[in-house]
Parts: structure tokens; C-alpha cells; sequence
């Protein structure tokens, strides 16, 4: 196993009050795997990736759990020894690349200056540099340039060339393709996938459910900070457990079909207070119908089970009363 995140918490302490954006949240990735984050905006998806990285921006905070990462603990791992970790063993794509790279300077200087901070001399560097720029297809030629001279397309493949320079263990990409034409948004998923060949692992995080199933071993299903599903994609696809990866699978547009788009009734909840019990019950089918349900799901935190070998959801209906494997 490469990654292990244990009930990772993590809370931004706003002056409105404590977000609790990411409670609970266990996962893990192997080797060479691919694992991808999907689920609605502001469920916490970013804030699990920065936790992984141990670079929770203020004013968040890890609160609590542990991330092992090939046998080391990030979370309580020194800032000395975590920077030689980060960038080189762990790469990480953001979210918004513009925010990656420098509008002022030449992309070849930043990629050289990122190669030169983990030791490599500054020829060597140079002569990198145009290697990685052609394996993501960019004439070299176009390290002379400034970012915005290029296209959105190109400058996020320069930023995954980044993260590839290392060939890191862990390649952590949040959203790398949106606002990116499908053509282009292949190519990067390609890219991904030749580094996953090599033996990278690669936590991606969309909101293409599609794209998410096309290319990964396993996904997870976030709602409002917690992990609702997780484990092998073709289980998942097949046969949803979680109300609400159903209703998300429901919700997503298909475009060989004309059946008409499922909308999830009322929004997510507010996580300076989220609901008691399971945070979906509120809009919940299940729930809703069953009355059995009541005093349980809108009261009791569902547990994570292992509902079949390497199918993890976290809801009442599965498992016994104490949140056991049924
Ligand atoms: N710097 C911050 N300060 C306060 N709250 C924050 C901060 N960053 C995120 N949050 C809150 O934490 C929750 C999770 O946010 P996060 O960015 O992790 O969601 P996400 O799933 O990545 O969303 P998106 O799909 O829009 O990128 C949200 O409720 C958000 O408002
Ligand atoms: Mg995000």
C-alpha cells in the first residue's frame, strides 16, 4: 500500500465559525493505482488533497487522523522533512494552474528553478527541461516564453511536465482539465495514464463522473466532507450502494440516452453545521420513504463497512446496527 488515510479531519476555523469540511475520510491507494474523487462542489475534495500533502491553507487545520505515505505519517511529520517529500515523492497539480505558474517570468526558468531546489545541477536542469517539454508534446522552443503566451492546454501539460519530473510516487491532480476543450482533456488524461504505466499512482479529483470511470481503478463518492462510497469502479458503476451515488449517477447527463436529468431536491448543507446523523439524510430518497429509518440516519453517524470485498460505503441501510459488515 502507498497512501493510507485514516479518518483524516480537517476544519477551517473562519470567523463565522469552524467549517467542518472534511471529517472522518479513510482511503487508501496501492501502487501504480488510480483512485478519483468525485462529488459535488464545496464537499471537500480539495481539502482532502491538501491534507494528503500536509499543506492545509490557514485557516484550516488537520484535526485529526493520520496519512501514511509509503510507511511515514505526513501529518506528524517535520516541515524539514516533508519539503523533500513534496514535489519530489508527491507532486501535486492544483486546481487553478494559472495560480501554478509564475505570469512573470519564462516557463523554462520555473521549471528549471523547481529542478534545482531538489538538487539537480542547473545544466542538467536545462537539458530536463526540453525533454519533459517534448514528452508532453510542447516544442521545447517554448520554454522561451512567458505563460500567457501559451494556451490553457498547454501550460496545464507544462505544470503536470512539473509534477512528472520526478517521477513521483504520488501524482495528486485537482481538476486538471477543466475549463480544457475534450481534445485536450484527453491528451492530459493519456499523460496521467502513461505515468500510472510507469508506475506512479495518480489521485485525480473531478466533476466528470464519465471521465472519472473511463480511466480509474477505484473512485469515491465525497458529500459534504464525509466519504459516502468508495472501492472498485466497476462494482461502484454496477451497483451503487450509497443513495446518494445514486442520485449523483442519476443526476449526471448521458449523452447516449435521452432519459430525462435527475436533480438531487435541495442543496448541500452548511458545514459550520452540518446535520446530525448521516449528513445526506436530509435529502435523502430512502429516508424520506422508509419510517423505519427515522431515529437512525438523522442520528447516528453511519460507519464505513466493507459491504462486499473492496466495495465501501458509509449508510445505515448496510451492515448491522453498530456499523459491522452484515
Ligand atoms: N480557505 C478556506 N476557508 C474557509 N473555508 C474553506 C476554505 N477552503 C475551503 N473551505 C470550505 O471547505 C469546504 C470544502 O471545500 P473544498 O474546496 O475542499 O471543496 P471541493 O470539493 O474541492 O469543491 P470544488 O469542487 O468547488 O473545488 C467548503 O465548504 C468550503 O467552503
Ligand atoms: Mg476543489
Amino acid at each position: 500500500m502507498l497512501l493510507d488515510v485514516k479518518n483524516l479531519s480537517v476544519h477551517y476555523y473562519t470567523l463565522s465559525g469552524v467549517v467542518r469540511a472534511v471529517e472522518n475520510v479513510s482511503f487508501h491507494i496501492n501502487e501504480s493505482e488510480w483512485l478519483t474523487f468525485v462529488g459535488e462542489s464545496g464537499s471537500g475534495k480539495s481539502t482532502v488533497a491538501h491534507g494528503i500533502m500536509n499543506l492545509v491553507p490557514s485557516p484550516g487545520k488537520i484535526v485529526g487522523g493520520h496519512v501514511i505515505f509509503d510507511g511515514k505519517n505526513l501529518v506528524t511529520m517535520k516541515n524539514e522533512e516533508l519539503k523533500k517529500i513534496r514535489g519530489k515523492e508527491i507532486s501535486m497539480v492544483f486546481q487553478d494552474p494559472m495560480t501554478s505558474l509564475d505570469p512573470l517570468r519564462k516557463v523554462g526558468d520555473q521549471i528549471v528553478e523547481v529542478m534545482v531546489e531538489h538538487g539537480v545541477e542547473p545544466e542538467e536542469a536545462k537539458k530536463n527541461a526540453k525533454e519533459l517539454l517534448k514528452s508532453v508534446n510542447i516544442p521545447p522552443d517554448r520554454l522561451t516564453y512567458y505563460p500567457h503566451q501559451l494556451s490553457g492546454g498547454q501550460r496545464q501539460r507544462i505544470i503536470i511536465s512539473m509534477a512528472m519530473a520526478f517521477r513521483p510516487k504520488l501524482l495528486i491532480a485537482d481538476e486538471p482539465t477543466t475549463a480544457l476543450d475534450v481534445l485536450v482533456q484527453d491528451s492530459i488524461m493519456d499523460l496521467l495514464d502513461e505515468m500510472k504505466s510507469q508506475g506512479t499512482s495518480i489521485f485525480l479529483i473531478t466533476h466528470d463522473i464519465s471521465l472519472a470511470v473511463e480511466r480509474s481503478d477505484k473512485i469515491g463518492i465525497m458529500y459534504a466532507g464525509k466519504l459516502m462510497e468508495y472501492g472498485d469502479v466497476d462494482a461502484i458503476i454496477e451497483n451503487p450502494l450509497h443513495p446518494y451515488t445514486s442520485a449523483l449517477f442519476a443526476s449526471t447527463p448521458d449523452l447516449w440516452s435521452d432519459k430525462k436529468i435527475y436533480a438531487i431536491p435541495g442543496y448541500p448543507p452548511d458545514l459550520r453545521e452540518p446535520p446530525s446523523g448521516c449528513r445526506f439524510h436530509p435529502r435523502c430518497q430512502v429516508f424520506k420513504e422508509r419510517k423505519d429509518l427515522k431515529g437512525i440516519c438523522n442520528v447516528k453517524e453511519p460507519k464505513m463497512i466493507e459491504a462486499e470485498p473492496g466495495h465501501f460505503v458509509a449508510c445505515h441501510l448496510y451492515g448491522d446496527e453498530n456499523g459491522n459488515s452484515a
